[in-house]
């Protein structure tokens, strides 16, 4: 799929510390495990050599194809695979790779993804309400509005999307459902919010369904709990979180492999885009960067 005109490419977040802390080995195997449309993968296959390696997995079909494209011209060999990262071990058994040198996980959705005029990511796109990064999925954002429980629903709001207004929005939904598209869920959104900072709402509401449409926070505690098992002696993981519980997530299980010694944390303190890139590109405000090495 070719990204709609008005889209702008994706901007990929954090670039330079990203490529600093995996201190990449050029004849090394490194792993982007949401490697979206490669914006981090070709900094990190333009430092690999021939004899190096690079595993690019994502969920969404669109985004490899255009990755593929993107970089075919490399001289580094590169394999890119329709699947989810929390599959690593699998994946790279596959591949017949035993360990890697490095991991980059740059979670939540891509330009591609939102800007996309079928895809329903966006609050301002008119579209089916899917959602699903991988369209081989059955369950669309769609299902999730129809078929979950008032009070469910108002926990995925409350829980994934910080709403405070979660309970009236499950109740306004509950009224006026079935939801098909983007529109019908905006309109029972705006029927039970106050018009000041309904966008924020809006936001709330669609980062929520997302998460849940794609069990966003299950996966990535699956790879935590995982990852090291893929990493060499002296690998690097990479992780960047735009949502708190993911930060939460990954902070907590650092913290456990440190204590049992088997990585050292490279980022004390989650690290943050540096005011000029803030500025540059608003969508890399909420992000989080950790990073860990591996040492036994
Ligand atoms: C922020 S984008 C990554 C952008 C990429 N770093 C770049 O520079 O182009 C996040 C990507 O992660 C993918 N994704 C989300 N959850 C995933 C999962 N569990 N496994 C694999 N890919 C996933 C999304 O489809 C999306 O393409």
């Amino acid at each position: 799929m070719e990204p709609s005109q008005d889209a702008p490419l994706h901007i990929p977040v954090m670039t330079e510390e990203v490529i600093s802390l995996l201190e990449i080995i050029p004849e090394g195997i490194y792993v982007d495990g949401t490697v979206g449309l490669g914006g981090h993968a070709t900094q990190i296959i333009s430092r690999l050599s021939s004899k190096g390696q690079l595993v690019g997995i994502d969920l969404d079909e669109d985004a490899l194809q255009y990755c593929e494209d993107r970089l075919t011209a490399s001289s580094c060999p590169f394999k890119l695979i329709h699947n989810s990262y929390d599959q690593i071990l699998r994946i790279l058994s596959k591949l017949e790779i035993s360990k890697v040198n490095g991991i980059l996980l740059d979670l939540g959705i891509s330009s591609l993804q939102l800007n996309s005029e079928d895809r329903g990511f966006s609050f301002s796109r008119p579209a089916p309400l899917d959602m699903r990064f991988d369209r081989t999925n059955r369950r669309t954002a769609a299902d999730v509005l129809n078929k979950l429980s008032e009070p469910e629903l108002s926990d995925v709001f409350y829980t994934y999307g910080e709403e405070r207004r979660s309970r009236s929005i499950a109740k306004k939904i509950s009224q006026v459902r079935p939801l098909f598209t983007v529109s019908d869920l905006v309109e029972a959104v705006r029927s039970c919010t106050p018009p000041n900072f309904r966008h924020r709402t809006l936001a709330r509401v669609f980062q929520a369904l997302r998460i849940v449409v794609n069990k966003e926070l299950e996966k990535l505690e699956i790879f935590l709990n995982h990852f090291i098992e893929a990493l060499a002696i002296g690998g690097k993981v990479v992780i960047i979180s735009f949502h708190s519980l993911e930060d939460r997530l990954v902070k907590q299980h650092f913290r456990q492999m440190k204590e049992n010694g088997r990585i050292r944390i490279l980022t004390k303190k989650p690290l943050q885009p540096k005011e000029n890139e803030r500025k540059l590109n608003t969508r890399s405000r909420s992000a989080k960067l950790r990073a860990a090495e591996r040492i036994s």
